[in-house]
This record gives C-alpha cells, structure tokens and sequence, in this order.
C-alpha cells in the first residue's frame, strides 16, 4: 500500500532540532498520526505477547493497535504464527474474539475459513476458476525471542536478528521462555503515543514524578549510582549468574534496530521492584540469588521490558487515536509460580502499578500543554538521551518513503 506524504513533512522535519522536543504538529495533527502509523508502526517490531498464552495448537489471541489487527496462533506443528485480522473476500475481521482456541478462523460475515497456516480452506459459491490458493491471510513477520513474540505486520521488516543474537546470552539466566502471565492492566491517556514513549524513554522525570520508584530505584539520580553501590551489585550479579554487560544498539555508523540491556542497582535493602524490598516471586530462570538489580532492557524502540530477578515487567504504548494511547503494563513471574502460594498479586503489581497512575498523569498534562498555542519545544537534559534516540529513530523512518 502506498502511503501519502504529508505535504509538508519535509519542512516538518527540518523544524526538528537535535537536543529538542518535537513540534508540536508531530502530537497534533490527524495526518502526521496516520502516517506514523503506516510508516512507523506498521514497519516496526511490535511486542505482542509471550508463547505462554498460546500453548496448545490452535491457541490464539489478537493483538490491536491503530485500526490495525493482528491474529497470533500456534499451527498444528508448533510453530507461532502472525496473521492481519483482514478477510480476503471483502475486508471484514476474520476474528473477533480475544482469545480463544480453533480449528479454522471462519470469518462472520460470509464464513470463509481460513485453517492455522492462515490457507483459506474455501469459499462457498466462488464459480469453477476460483483459485483459494491464492486468498490466504497475509501473515506478518514474525519472531519468538525467549519466549517474547514480536511481530512486523509490513511487507518488508527491519533487520532483528543481529541484535537479538547479541542480546541472547545477556538474557539467557532469565530463562524468560518459562514465564506466566501474573496481571495485565491497561491505563488510557488521552495524549499522542509519542509522548507516552518519549515519557518512557527518560528517568528525568521520575525523582519529581515516581516517589515510591525514587525510593527503591537509583536510575532517578545518576549522582546516587556510586561506583560502590554498582560494584557491590556487580559481584552479586555475578554469583547470581548474570553477565556483566552493557548493549546499546545501534552503535556508531550503525543503522540497525535500537537494541539496550543494562542491569542497574536498587538502594540497599531491596532485593527487587517491592514496597520494602522484600523478594516476591520465585527466582527466575537460573539465577542463583538476588542481586539488587533491575534490567532495562529494550528491543525496538517500542517494546520496553523491567527485569528483576524475580519478575518482569513489560511496557508498551498503544496508539488508539491521534491523542488516544492506552500504557499497557504485563507483569511476568516464573512458568510455575502460583498466585497466593508463590506470589501476592497485589503487592507484585504495586510499584508499577501507582508508577503507571503517575505516569498517565504527567503524560496527560504534557499533551495539554503541547497544544496550547505557545507551546514551542525546549531543550533536552543530559537524562534524556532515551528521548532523542527515539525521535532519531523515527524521525529517520518517517522520512523514507513508503512503499
Ligand atoms: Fe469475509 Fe465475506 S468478508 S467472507
Ligand atoms: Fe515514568
């Protein structure tokens, strides 16, 4: 499908100055959305899930964003596969359920039926010269990384191998391919998508903004983060089992996928992402004990994930509108754990929880302000180098062409 430039955008981005914030066109105009959801969204890799919700052949469950719609299902030879909700007859949805298990999508308006490898199985009353063959589902490309399901629902997908071979090994302990889901939560924001990843993107904003984030997490303040607290939670993490590594990705003259794992230290005290730092789940993966430590880890600019050594805690950031994003929170603990036995799911979802109530707001009020009429862009600190990758990164994917 070709997409419409926006007349200007050429102008556009020559009004976008490194160290600034965006214009303010780029959160409040309907045809700049449109396109960042054709030429961003539909070109990225987009974290959907995890294969614990599709165990068995036949499993499914859809993944929306935009006015797009994705199925992810498990084939009768276990493989997982992505296909755009889109009818090959007259466009309805095939599928409208949210999860489910199948033999056959068999889509409600006029009943072709599509089987788990996506084939349309036939259409009643085609004529003698129809070819089936020839209308199965468009499938998305698609990856399974330690258990995480990404999908690309374009044409053409960004090149995702390289990074995720470099961040095999630094994940590996966390034995993420075994995880259950513990709680899902969405948070509406009537804001546009990019200030909500941009909000994301920084921890300038979490010492004024997260108390409760501040007290545990020294990623708030760069100054608090003393060689001795690293080094101590470096031979910890070491005994545990963990790398000591840093990935960035892209480096320089690199133009590849924005790939980041970094484990950073909690204050003494807390062991993991809790109220008091008490541990909260079972160890993850093969770790060998705590190590005060929490992962950032990003892969795509759009999928953010916060390891602990006893959980984890995906983020992503859903376009519903041109000012309409839901922050949708995952929270994981290890495959066997059990709610009430192994784990409270309350105390578990605590920090990112209120996190995430605090971050609808000033995600909230920053749209309000951006589309008051003085707004004009101010400069980025020294914390905010997470925004500017992002506005690199999209500004140099919106600018190509799309085909
Ligand atoms: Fe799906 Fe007609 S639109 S069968
Ligand atoms: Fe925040």
């Amino acid at each position: 499908m070709s997409v419409t430039l926006p007349t200007d955008l050429p102008a556009l981005l020559n009004d976008c100055s490194t160290g600034f914030a965006l214009p303010r066109p780029f959160y409040t105009r309907a045809d700049i959305y449109e396109h960042d959801i054709a030429a961003y969204w539909n070109q990225s890799w987009i974290w959907v899930g995890h294969v614990c919700q599709i165990p068995d052949a036949g499993d499914y469950f859809l993944f929306d964003y935009a006015q797009e719609s994705l199925i992810i299902t498990r084939d009768r030879t276990g493989n997982v596969r992505a296909y755009l909700n889109i009818c090959r007859h007259r466009g309805s949805r095939v599928c409208t359920e949210a999860a489910g298990n199948t033999r056959l999508f068999v889509c409600p308006y006029h009943a072709w039926s599509y089987d788990l490898n996506g084939q349309l199985r036939g259409g009643r009353d085609m004529g003698p010269d129809f070819d089936p063959s020839a209308y199965g589902l468009f499938e998305a490309h698609l990856r399974v990384f330690d258990g995480l399901i990404f999908v690309c629902p374009g044409e053409t997908a960004p090149e995702i191998d390289p990074g995720l071979d470099r961040l095999r090994p630094l994940t590996a302990p966390f034995g993420l391919e075994n995880l259950r889901i513990a709680h899902s939560a969405s948070y509406p924001v009537p804001a546009n998508w990019k200030l909500a990843v941009e909000n994301y993107m920084e921890c300038y904003h979490c010492a004024p903004s997260h108390k409760e984030y501040s007290r545990s997490h020294s990623l708030k303040d760069p100054a608090s983060m003393t060689d001795e607290l690293l080094g101590a939670m470096r031979d910890r993490a070491r005994a545990a089992g963990l790398p000591d590594e840093i990935l960035s990705l892209p480096e320089t003259g690199d133009t590849g996928m924005n790939f980041y794992y970094r484990r950073y230290p909690l204050y003494p005290g807390y062991e993991t992402g809790s109220h008091a730092g008490a541990p909260l789940a079972p160890l993850l993966g093969t770790l060998g004990g705590y190590d005060g430590g929490a992962t950032d880890l990003q892969i795509g600019i759009l999928n953010n994930f916060l390891i602990y050594s006893d959980h984890v805690v995906g983020y992503r950031f859903i376009p519903r509108g041109l000012q309409e994003t839901d922050i949708q929170v995952v929270w994981y603990v290890r495959g066997d754990a059990e709610a009430g036995r192994d784990y409270d799911r309350d105390a578990l979802t605590w920090l990112w929880h209120v996190t995430s109530l605090d971050d609808e707001r000033i995600i909230r009020i920053n749209q309000q302000g951006v589309n008051a009429h003085r707004f004009v862009p101010g400069p980025l600190s020294q914390m905010e180098w997470g925004v500017q990758s992002f506005y690199d990164n999209y500004l140099s994917t919106i600018g190509r062409s799309v085909s």
